[in-house]
């Protein structure tokens, strides 16, 4: 399998409750290198442009405010088959239906305040990490 990169945000629910330290040591443990990291508080108009493709969804107004609530943690992730795996490592994104030993099943609050957000395919990812990140920032 390839070598890939994935956009990981950690939301307002984990920054507020202390758990980036937690968080990041099950990404490390579970093979995925953080080769990019920022903290930062992301505006109505960051939080609307990144999930755009949701704007038709009735939860999209509440998203972008949870998502403007506090501080987030944004992260390029790499390793084998990056994309897939940080989605296995996360588990589903309604917590209820969240397997054992994942980060949302362990740390989520709800479908919305549900801890992590990771991209759904490698093409999203390089767009996502191009909202955050320029190649300069990134480290590998
Ligand atoms: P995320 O992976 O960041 O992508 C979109 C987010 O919308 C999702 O995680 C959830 O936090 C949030 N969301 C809120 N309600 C829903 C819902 N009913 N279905 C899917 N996503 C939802």
């Amino acid at each position: 399998m390839a070598i890939e990169r994935t956009l990981s945000i950690l939301k307002p629910d984990a920054t507020r409750r202390n758990l980036t330290g937690a968080i990041n040591q099950r990404l490390e443990a579970a093979g995925l290198a953080i080769v990019a990291q920022r903290r930062l508080r992301l505006t109505r108009s960051m939080a609307e442009g990144f999930y755009a493709v949701h704007r038709e969804r009735p939860f999209f107004g509440s998203l972008c405010e949870f998502m403007t609530s506090g501080p987030v943690v944004v992260q390029v992730l790499e390793g084998e088959g990056a994309v897939a795996h940080y989605r296995e490592v996360m588990g589903a994104t309604n917590p209820a239906e969240a397997a054992d030993g994942t980060i949302r099943k362990d740390f989520a609050e709800s479908i919305e305040a549900n801890s992590t957000h990771g991209s759904d395919s490698v093409e999203n990812a390089a767009i996502e990490i191009a909202y955050f990140f320029s190649e300069v920032d990134i480290v590998g």
